[in-house]
């Protein structure tokens, strides 16, 4: 990484991350523009398909996934836990310490299909044979987080969304075969020659693994 670190005074990055690693993103890319201050940055934020689909465009240099597309240019390399948990309001009294059967009954808050995180819980529940009842779709983690809070109902979602809920009224259930443990993978194209700029942002990602 010193390697190839010399030299690289000035540059540029484009990094594109699904909307749930925005919670991980930023601390990574402050420490790095700390130590590189004159990178321009271009930080893109989308659903799954949104990003695959820039991706496939070849838009950015560097990409966070927690499910990376399938391509044949891919390289795509885990750093991070994202693990799905259930979460329900504070004064939540129905079924806990149970399976995700139990919690048919409930309303649940998904989000929409294009996400990531959704199709994470779409696969679990077709392994498991479990359909949501009337569930109800919001197209962003934090209004489904706060709606949670505000008792609208449960939801399944990754709890690096939770990080900065302190105060938010939510807790996590404790659900058969949950958390559902996925990575974050720092993705690029084999095809597109990588800045050093870049390359150092990816090593310093990397850097992470536990
Ligand atoms: P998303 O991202 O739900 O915001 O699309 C998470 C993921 O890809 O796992």
């Amino acid at each position: 990484q010193v390697q190839a670190l010399q030299g690289m005074e000035t540059g540029a990055l484009k990094l594109a991350a699904v909307t749930t690693a925005k919670y991980i993103a930023p601390p990574m890319l402050s420490a790095f523009c700390k130590a590189h201050p004159n990178i321009d940055v271009h930080f893109t934020v989308g659903n799954r398909e949104q990003i695959a689909g820039r991706f496939k465009q070849n838009r950015d240099d560097v990409y966070i996934f927690s499910q990376p597309p399938e391509d044949v240019n891919i390289e795509a390399t885990a750093f991070m836990d994202n693990k799905l948990v259930v979460i329900a309001p504070g004064d939540y009294n129905g079924p806990d310490y149970c399976t995700l059967h139990d919690l048919a009954g409930e309303k649940f808050l998904l989000r929409e299909n294009g996400s990531g995180t959704r199709k994470a819980v779409d696969e679990y529940c077709t392994r498991q044979g479990f359909s949501f009842r009337d569930p109800m779709i919001i197209e962003s983690n934090e209004a489904i987080r706060l709606s949670v809070a505000s008792g609208l109902g449960l939801a399944i979602l990754s709890e690096h969304t939770l990080a900065q809920s302190a105060t938010d009224n939510i807790r996590v259930l404790n659900v058969q075969d949950f958390p559902i443990c996925n990575s974050w993978y720092v993705v690029t194209r084999k095809n597109r020659p990588l800045s050093l700029t870049a390359l150092a942002f990816k090593q310093s990602l990397l850097e992470r693994i536990q």
